[in-house]
């Protein structure tokens, strides 16, 4: 069963043709990077009209790409949520689009739930286990049970870990994307160079619970204090104590929850999984499994959403033509451990 996967929650214009679930024939992604550099963040009108733009000539590629005729199409997949509205509408009406005109059918996918199936495109995964998924958007850790059901221990109860990366990296000039600038300059700096608050939890936190706002605002505040001094030579210093701090708590968070449930072994996802010193740290804990997935199926792509369209639809999952975008996540459950 072939399935094409339309992915455009976000800045990223993507389309891929998966078999099966499991093997990726095409991938193709149209890049906003250079539309949104000058802004150091992604433009929500700016990236819903590229999508516009885009979106035709990346399902051709992808299709041209595999070799496949668009007929040969056995189901359309497509993220309708979470994500910026106006981008996801634009995926969505294509989709729908296509899905009516070659009566194959049409299925709704979670970004979020996508994410946490990338890795699933490259290894054998078993369920349950216990998932990361920290991008620009979300920042969650869950016990996934199975490819359509979690159950989430902790989320951020501000910012999004990703978001954080990009606010720090735009207030410093540091590049964008942010978490990608930061991560990089680290290898040259110091996490000890400057000491960073946790977030303190309060009544009514969940213990695996993160916060990213007071972090960022005491490394623009504290460092604020620190511009006119040499500051060219402690950027990387910056970024690293930064980084360390914001990806530390992470680490506490997720070895606490998967003690808690018995999980031993965590799949991480989204654009943050990229990050080098999360992934040094993941894979420094003894007795869990971790699973990362490679780089490229890290950030938002279409294959993860044409995989995890592939298990729906052979569920028999459908989606009809009145499927809605939806800018927030809806129907996670929460437990309260
Ligand atoms: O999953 P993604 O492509 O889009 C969302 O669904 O949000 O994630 C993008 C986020 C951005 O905030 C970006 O700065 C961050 O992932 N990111 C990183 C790294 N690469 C991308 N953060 C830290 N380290 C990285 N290497
Ligand atoms: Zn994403």
């Amino acid at each position: 069963m072939i399935v094409l996967g339309i992915e455009t929650s976000c800045d990223e214009c993507a389309a891929a043709l998966v078999e099966d679930g499991k093997k990726t024939l095409s991938e193709t992604v149209a890049s906003q990077i250079e539309d949104h550099r000058p802004f150091y963040g992604v433009v929500p009108e700016i990236a819903s009209r590229r999508h516009i733009e885009t979106i035709s000539r990346v399902v051709h590629q992808a299709l041209g790409k595999a070799n496949i005729e668009v007929l040969q199409v056995d189901g359309v997949a497509v993220t309708h949520q979470p994500g910026l509205i106006g981008s996801l509408l634009v995926g969505l009406s294509y989709a729908k689009g296509l899905s009516f005109a070659l009566e194959k059918p049409l299925v709704g996918v979670d970004h979020i739930l996508a994410h946490l199936y990338a890795p699933h495109l490259e290894s054998e995964i078993s369920y349950p286990y216990l998932g990361l998924l920290v991008s620009g958007g979300h920042t969650l850790i869950a016990e996934v049970e199975d490819f359509d059901s979690i159950r989430v221990l902790g989320t951020t109860i501000d910012d999004a870990c990703g978001e954080a990366f990009d606010k720090v990296a735009k207030h410093y000039d540091l590049g964008f994307p942010g978490g990608v600038a930061i991560d990089k300059l680290s290898q040259q700096g110091s996490p000890q160079a400057f000491r960073f608050p946790w977030p303190s939890l309060h009544k009514g936190d969940h213990p695996f619970d993160v916060s990213y706002s007071g972090l960022k605002t005491a490394v623009v505040n504290q460092l604020d204090q620190f511009w006119n001094r040499d500051f060219k030579k402690s950027k990387e210093n910056i970024a690293a104590s930064f980084q360390a701090t914001a990806i530390d708590i992470l680490v506490d968070r997720t070895v606490k929850a998967a003690r808690k449930t018995g999980l031993k072994r965590i799949v991480a996802g989204g654009g943050v999984a990229a990050n080098s010193y999360l992934r040094k740290r993941l894979n420094e804990q003894v007795g869990l499994e971790v699973i990362f997935p490679s780089l490229r199926l890290c950030t938002d792509n279409a294959a993860m959403v044409a995989g995890l369209g592939y298990h729906l639809l052979r569920s028999g999952r459908r989606s009809e033509l009145d499927l809605n975008a939806y800018a927030r996540v809806r129907g996670l459950r929460r437990i309260y451990p």
